[in-house]
């Protein structure tokens, strides 16, 4: 069996908590990560019959049986994980019964997934009945996007066209816009399944005052996604208090996005 510390999977989860962390997107504890693994990649790793403990999970997630996903821990702090994967991340297996968590590995210092579990799970469960691809779901506190929640309305359309305006290639990189919630408590199954709800429509959802819930296939492309919408909230600030001289219009955005054929949610359009 080989050393799970050289898998692809532990190496990209390293590195993207890494560069999370480098760009003030996850102080202290904040944020969280659940990757979806291949059940034959882990196993040139694990023995997967040998559970370590069982986890509750304090709600059901059954179209989740028998999926393995490696998970941030909950407390741990982003800037950690590289120095010592084995107690800041933990391979888990759902259960037949789909409300218990089997640990595989990790968690060594005898920690827990992230308290934001029902949001990963739940966002995963909707993610894959829109597409099957994919595979990540990341959460973080991106300096620019909190801001900007503080001083624009919170709401679907009037926040995604905001957005949309502030780089040429938004409608490309997020063409079906941004769910956006109101402030809710977090770690809770509320939230998580008000998030899911979201996830039905966007692949990128904003908590209200808090952060950002991004998904996608793989991590690249999530991080790039969380990347793209922190990047159009940090030009967002640094003009919203300026005269606009200069704007994105409608129909610029409608012509980029029918040139990179992207589906763009035409009611988020004037
Ligand atoms: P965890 O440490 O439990 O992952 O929580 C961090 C966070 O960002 C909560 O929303
Ligand atoms: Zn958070």
């Amino acid at each position: 069996m080989k050393d799970i510390l050289t898998a692809k999977f532990i190496k990209e989860m390293c590195d993207t908590t890494a560069n999370m962390y480098r760009l003030g997107w996850d102080e202290r504890n904040g944020g969280n990560i659940s990757l979806l693994l291949d059940e034959k990649d882990v196993a040139e790793y694990l023995d997967l019959n040998k559970v370590i403990r069982e986890i509750p999970i304090g709600f059901e997630a059954k179209p989740l049986a028998g999926k393995i996903f490696l998970v941030t821990g909950t407390g741990k702090y982003f800037k950690n994980v590289a120095g010592d994967p084995e107690n800041n991340l933990g391979v888990v297996r759902i259960k037949a019964d789909g409300e218990t968590a089997e640990l595989l590995w990790g968690y060594a210092d005898g920690g827990r997934f992230t308290s934001e579990f029902p949001a990963h799970m739940m966002s995963h469960m909707a993610r894959l009945a829109v597409d099957p691809n994919n595979r990540v779901v990341m959460h973080c506190h991106p300096t620019n996007l909190l801001a900007m929640n503080f001083v624009h309305e919170l709401d679907d359309r009037a926040f995604t066209r905001s957005l949309w305006q502030m780089c040429t290639e938004c409608i490309v990189v997020f063409p079906d816009g941004v769910g956006v919630l109101p402030w809710m408590l977090c770690g809770t199954n509320e939230i998580g399944e008000a998030t899911a709800k979201k996830m039905n429509d966007y692949r990128v959802v904003v908590w209200g005052l808090h952060g950002v819930y991004g998904a996608g296939k793989d991590m690249d492309e999530t991080f790039g996604l969380i990347e793209t919408v922190e990047k159009a909230a940090e030009i967002y600030m640094k003009t919203a208090h300026l005269p606009r001289l200069n704007t994105i219009t409608d129909e610029d955005l409608v012509t980029i996005a029918n040139h990179f054929k992207v589906n763009y949610r035409k009611d988020f359009i004037d």
